[in-house]
């Protein structure tokens, strides 16, 4: 097993990562808490729990758990089952179950400790590292929030076999993201390696998140609260945010960025950031991937989505665009007529 580590002012966290990770989970509970957890999981995910004490919080699977009436049931859940601030809270689950327990777990009693047990290929290279928290409301997604950090993460690649096949794609969008923005090496590893990629060879899904496990990390490390450098990771998410809004988030994540990178790196090309031929080369892993480069979205649904931006600062969009497979630059006002 890998360990990585999040030192910041007030918390560290260790992620430990490789197959067989998950079999180690109640030891590491037992010896960093001592006291019996609280898990929560899904009705796909519980069966992940298995190994640990106590029978699990099952909630409902799917995007429309992460609303602010779960929430209020998993504190309930935690007053029923006496967790005091000793009980690790596990999230056991995607980003769903995530972000949800662990918004649960930052307020419950001003915050008990977390743990994240991610099991979409998407929660372990992404939402599982770096403590944003959030629900969703009905004026729009993660509109409430924390940032609190997990004090363990266990990520186990085996976990990802039971995954469906566009959840699983969903997450490699992600990869060829940390790959373009930060890791020339990720990058060339998944680009010679699709086949292996599409049969989820566990040795080389090991390899990729270990090393978007570890970007993250880092950008985390310098900027916890998104003021500087952790805007690098909205590459392709700009645009990519905006079409799912304006398709009713019919997409999946990863298929609405994909097309989002597309997109952000023909900006790129526009405005001379970088050579058409990169653009060409990202696009050609995103197809081997299976995801979309285009998607049938009208274009003014699409700008007026992005006009509600969370992250847009006074009106203006800031954009992370590609210099080479690698590098991007950010941030990148971007002229209306080439939106
Ligand atoms: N906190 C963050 O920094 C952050 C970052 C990115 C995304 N997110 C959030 O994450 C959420 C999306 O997460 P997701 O893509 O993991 O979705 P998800 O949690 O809904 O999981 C996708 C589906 O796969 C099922 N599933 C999960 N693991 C499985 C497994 N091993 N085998 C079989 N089925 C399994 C789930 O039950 C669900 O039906 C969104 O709400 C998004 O806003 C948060
Ligand atoms: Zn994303």
């Amino acid at each position: 097993l890998k360990r990585l580590t999040l030192k910041l002012p007030h918390s560290r966290c260790d992620v430990w990562i490789g197959a067989g990770a998950l079999a180690r989970l109640p030891g590491l509970l037992q010896s960093m808490f001592g006291a019996p957890p609280a898990v929560v999981a899904d009705r796909n995910t519980a069966r992940y729990a298995r190994g640990l004490t106590g029978a699990p919080i099952v909630l409902p699977a799917g995007e429309p758990t992460k609303n602010p009436r779960q929430l209020f049931r998993l504190w309930n859940q935690f007053a029923e089952r006496r967790v005091d601030r000793y009980t690790p809270i596990v999230a056991v689950g995607g980003g769903v179950i995530g972000d949800l327990a662990g918004f649960a777990a930052s307020t419950y009693m001003r915050g008990v400790p977390l743990v994240h047990v991610p099991t979409t290929l998407l929660a372990q290279v992404d939402s599982a590292i770096g403590g944003k928290t959030a629900v969703n409301l009905p004026q729009g997604k993660n509109l409430a929030g924390t940032f609190y950090q997990p004090r363990l993460v266990v990520i186990d690649p085996e976990t990802l076999s039971t995954l469906p096949e566009r959840e699983y794609r969903t997450g490699l969008a992600e990869a060829i993201k940390y790959g373009m923005i930060r890791d020339r090496a990720l990058f060339e590893r998944m680009e010679s390696n699709v086949e292996k990629l599409a049969a989820r060879d566990p040795k080389l899904l090991e390899e990729i998140i270990i090393r978007c496990v570890s970007i993250k990390l880092a950008v985390v490390r310098v900027d916890e609260r998104e003021g500087g450098l952790r805007m690098i990771l909205n590459y392709g998410h700009t645009i990519g945010h905006a079409i799912e809004r304006a398709t009713g988030y019919r997409l999946t994540h990863g298929e609405a960025i994909s097309i989002g990178m597309n997109r952000e790196a023909e900006i790129a090309v526009k405005m001379g950031l970088c050579p058409e031929k990169v653009r060409v080369r990202q696009n050609a892993l995103i197809r081997a991937a299976g995801l979309p480069l285009e998607g049938r979205v009208p274009a003014e649904a699409v700008r007026a989505a992005m006009a509600l931006d969370k992250k847009a600062k006074s009106g203006k969009i800031r954009f992370v665009l590609p210099r080479a497979v690698g590098k991007v630059q950010f941030p990148v006002v971007v002229p209306t007529h080439l939106l």
